[in-house]
């Protein structure tokens, strides 16, 4: 029996393993992570993320080829593949900071692999890295290895939160990178016969270690392009006319662009997209290219303009002031069907609107008041490191409330603002709202998902990204 170790047990560790779990049933797949409470919650009813269909995958083989557990020395000892996919935050300290990856989680984890190997390991990159680091894991492993043969692959995870079990059921690809030696070749085949129990062959992409890196950088830096560029656009459309849907629809019918990923917004969040682009313009800076730096870099300054051009709408159509009204927003995830937080486009914009004194209601169907709290008065980029390494503690922000309910959100306040997309926003009733709150009402849709005309018709003044006023 082929054993499997992965270490980290967050967004991407826990689903994926619990996929490759279900799909070999002849492997045995232990997760293990560094907190307590995760692995806990990872053994329990209330797993510690809400992703669509990942109960079900949990709950068929946990107990059976899938485990949670903190003993990481033990497992890492008895496994053949050792997966690694903790968090590689972007650095908020010293040489790199706010740009380059903090590789501290990855470097320890290494460190424990080389310390603990008793018998001859494949290590595979599923974090997203630097290109390069392999090298550097290899370095580390190499230095400590006791005579123990290690063979690193790059296997970066591709999948989106909300659709990952869809996602890892059903990947467009499956990219192994792996060094083109006979061992490099031979870990790169046991790799692929891993995923071979569910993914056709011809979906499974062999590369040299850099390419597979660098490709996954690359992919992301691709999405985040493509939104950077519709919602550009979409400033130009509120300036002339133009309805950015139309525009968007027309675009994506060229086959060589495609309908995907073109949805005007409040601007992209997640935790990904910006600490992975910081990372390629860090990486391009480092390699002497300024201009490739600078062309990336764009696409993160268009996304910052676009969340503070959000934020100005609001308050210059409020007659310039927010001062003591109350704001209610809908929506606090970085996008529908998770309760993930990090890098929310909402975290922005309720800054920017505190920072104008308003009063701040939040309804999310999936976040807690706690997280709420915590990621507001978090500063930039120390969202994803652990709690003893931030030099500040959080406080609550006292002109935050939240609530369970939309309608309680938008009780008596003086404009709404959606800033997540999730399907539920499309069918609240938008009369009730209109009646109980104060007037003139406003409703700014950062995700596009009302229908201007009808709330027009209500009474209510609509401002759409990207749409005509
Ligand atoms: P996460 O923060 O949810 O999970 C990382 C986990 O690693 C945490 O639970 C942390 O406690 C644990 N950890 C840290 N150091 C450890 C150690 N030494 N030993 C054991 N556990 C340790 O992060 P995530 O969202 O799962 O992302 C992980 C990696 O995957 C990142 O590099 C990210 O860029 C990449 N990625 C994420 C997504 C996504 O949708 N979230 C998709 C593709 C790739
Ligand atoms: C993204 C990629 O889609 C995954 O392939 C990748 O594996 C992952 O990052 C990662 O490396 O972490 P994710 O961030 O989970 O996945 O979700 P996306 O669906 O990509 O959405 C990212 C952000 O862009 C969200 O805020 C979303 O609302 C926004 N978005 C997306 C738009 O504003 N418009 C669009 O058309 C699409």
């Amino acid at each position: 029996m082929v054993k499997i170790c992965c270490l980290g047990a967050g967004y991407v560790g826990g689903p994926t393993m619990a996929v490759i779990a279900l799909k070999c049933p002849s492997v045995e797949v232990v997760v293990v992570d560094i907190s307590v409470a995760r692995i806990a919650a990872w053994n329990s009813d209330q797993l510690p993320i809400y992703e669509p269909g990942l109960d079900d995958v949990v709950k068929k083989c946990r107990g059976r080829n899938l485990f949670f557990s903190t003993e990481i020395e033990k497992h890492i000892g008895q496994a053949d593949i050792v997966f690694v996919s903790v968090n590689t935050p972007t650095k908020t300290r010293g040489l790199g900071a706010g740009m380059a990856a903090d590789l501290t989680y990855w470097e320890s984890a290494a460190r424990m692999i080389a310390d603990v190997a008793k018998s001859d390991k494949i290590v595979v990159e599923k974090s997203t890295v630097p290109v390069k680091t392999a090298e550097a894991i290899e370095k580390i492993l190499i230095h400590n290895s006791k005579g123990i043969n290690f063979q690193i692959l790059s296997n970066p995870e591709f999948l989106a939160e909300g659709t990952a079990i869809q996602d890892l059921f059903n990947p467009d690809r499956v990219l192994i990178g792996g060094r083109e030696t006979p061992e490099g070749k031979k870990a790169v085949q046991a790799l692929k016969q891993v995923y071979a129990n569910w993914v056709p062959e011809d979906r499974i992409i062999t590369t040299n270690l850099w390419s597979a890196e660098l490709s996954k950088l690359a992919a992301n830096a691709f999405l985040a392009q493509r939104i950077s560029s519709v919602n550009a656009i979409s400033a130009l459309c509120e300036a002339t006319g133009a309805d950015v849907a139309e525009v968007a629809y027309s675009v994506g019918k060229d086959t060589r662009i495609g309908p995907k990923f073109l949805s005007a917004s409040v601007g992209f969040g997640g935790s990904c997209f910006q600490k992975d682009i910081l990372s390629l313009v860090y990486i391009c800076e480092c390699n002497g290219l300024p201009e490739v730096a600078s062309y990336w870099k764009d696409v993160i300054k268009v996304n910052d303009y676009q969340k503070s051009r959000f934020v100005n709408r609001v308050v210059s159509s409020m007659f310039n002031t927010v001062s003591e009204k109350k704001i209610a927003v809908l929506g606090f995830a970085f996008k529908k069907d998770t309760g993930d937080t990090r890098e929310t486009p909402a975290i922005d914009v309720c800054k920017g609107l505190l920072g104008d004194k308003a009063k701040i209601s939040i309804y999310d169907p999936q976040v807690s008041e706690e997280q709420i709290q915590r990621d507001l008065a978090l500063k930039k980029f120390d969202w994803d490191h652990p709690v003893h390494l931030q030099p500040t503690s959080p406080t609550a922000v006292k002109q935050v409330t939240v609530t369970w309910d939309a309608y309680e959100a938008t009780k008596g306040a003086h404009g709404v603002c959606i800033l997540t997309e999730w399907d539920e926003f499309r069918k609240l009733d938008y009369v009730k709202i209109y009646e109980n709150m104060q007037k003139p009402a406003f409703i700014f849709d950062g995700r596009n998902v009302i229908d201007p005309q009808k709330l027009r018709k209500i009474g209510f003044i609509v401002f759409s990204i990207g749409k005509p006023l």
